[in-house]
C-alpha cells in the first residue's frame, strides 16, 4: 500500500460519511489564498476531533496551533450553545485568516483567537477545559502537555496531533520536533494522573499519528 492508496481510501470514507461542507471547503480555499501551508487535519480527523470532544460533553475547549481555524471549526460544532473555545497561534497572519473563516461558519462569537506563543498564552487560559487540542510546535509539546494538563478536571481529554510524523519519532536523536514528541511521552508516562495511549494513522495527510490522554483526577 502506498499514499495514493490510503488518500484514495480516505476521499471514499470521507465521501461516504461526511456530506459536502461548504463553510470547511471555504476556510481551506481562503487558507490556501492567503499562502498558509496546507498542513490542516484530513476531514475525517477533524470529524474524529469533533466526535471526541462531543463525547466529553466539551463546554470548554483549547486548542493550540490554529492554522487557518479548520480544525477549529469543526471543535467549534462540539460546542453548546454557551460553549467557548481559544486557540492560540503565533503567526497574526494565520489568526486573522482563521478569524475570517471562523465568523464565517458560525462561531465568531463562541472562538477567540490569541496571538502569540503557545507557551506564553497558557499561563492567561483560564479553565477548567474540558478538551484540548495540541497541534502547534511540536517541540514545545512537552510545555503544552503541563499547561493543558494543569488547565483539565478529571474526566478531561488532551488529544495531540502529529506524534508519528512519519516514523520519525522512532528516532531517538531526532531534531526538535521529535524530541518534543519523546519528552511529552515520557511526561506523560511518568504523569500518574492522566491514562493515555497513542495510535499511529495513515491517509491523506500521510503516515502520522494522534495521541489521547484522558485527565483521570
Ligand atoms: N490545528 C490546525 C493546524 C495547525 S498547524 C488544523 O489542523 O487546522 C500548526 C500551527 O501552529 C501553525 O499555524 C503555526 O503558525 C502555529 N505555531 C507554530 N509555533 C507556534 C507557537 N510557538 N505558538 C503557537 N502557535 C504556533
Ligand atoms: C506539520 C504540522 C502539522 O500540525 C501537521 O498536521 C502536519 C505537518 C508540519 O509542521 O510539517
Ligand atoms: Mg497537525
Amino acid at each position: 500500500m502506498s499514499a495514493a492508496d490510503w488518500t484514495a481510501v480516505d476521499d471514499y470514507l470521507v465521501g461516504a460519511l461526511q456530506p459536502d461542507d461548504p463553510a470547511l471547503a471555504q476556510a481551506l480555499a481562503d487558507s490556501d489564498a492567503a499562502g498558509l501551508p496546507k498542513i490542516a487535519v484530513a476531514p475525517n480527523q477533524g470529524k474524529l476531533l469533533m466526535l471526541l470532544a462531543q463525547s466529553v460533553g466539551a463546554r470548554r475547549i483549547l486548542e493550540i496551533g490554529t492554522l487557518g481555524g479548520y480544525s477549529t471549526i469543526w471543535l467549534a460544532r462540539a460546542l453548546p450553545a454557551d460553549g467557548r473555545l481559544v486557540s492560540l497561534e503565533y503567526e497574526a497572519k494565520h489568526a486573522e485568516v482563521a478569524r475570517k473563516n471562523i465568523a464565517r461558519a458560525g462561531f465568531g462569537a463562541q472562538v477567540e483567537v490569541r496571538v502569540g506563543r503557545g507557551v506564553d498564552l497558557l499561563a492567561g487560559v483560564e479553565g477548567p477545559i474540558d478538551f484540548s487540542f495540541i497541534d502547534a510546535d511540536k517541540a514545545s509539546n512537552p510545555d503544552y502537555f503541563q499547561g493543558a494538563l494543569k488547565l483539565s478536571r478529571p474526566g478531561s481529554l488532551i488529544v495531540v496531533d502529529n506524534v508519528v510524523r512519519q516514523g520519525a519519532a522512532l528516532n531517538p536523536n531526532g531534531d526538535a520536533n521529535v524530541q518534543g514528541i519523546r519528552r511529552m511521552f515520557e511526561l506523560v508516562a511518568a504523569e500518574p494522573r492522566v491514562s493515555a495511549t497513542a495510535v499511529q494513522t495513515v491517509g491523506s495527510k500521510g503516515w502520522d499519528g494522534f495521541c489521547l490522554i484522558r485527565v483521570e483526577r
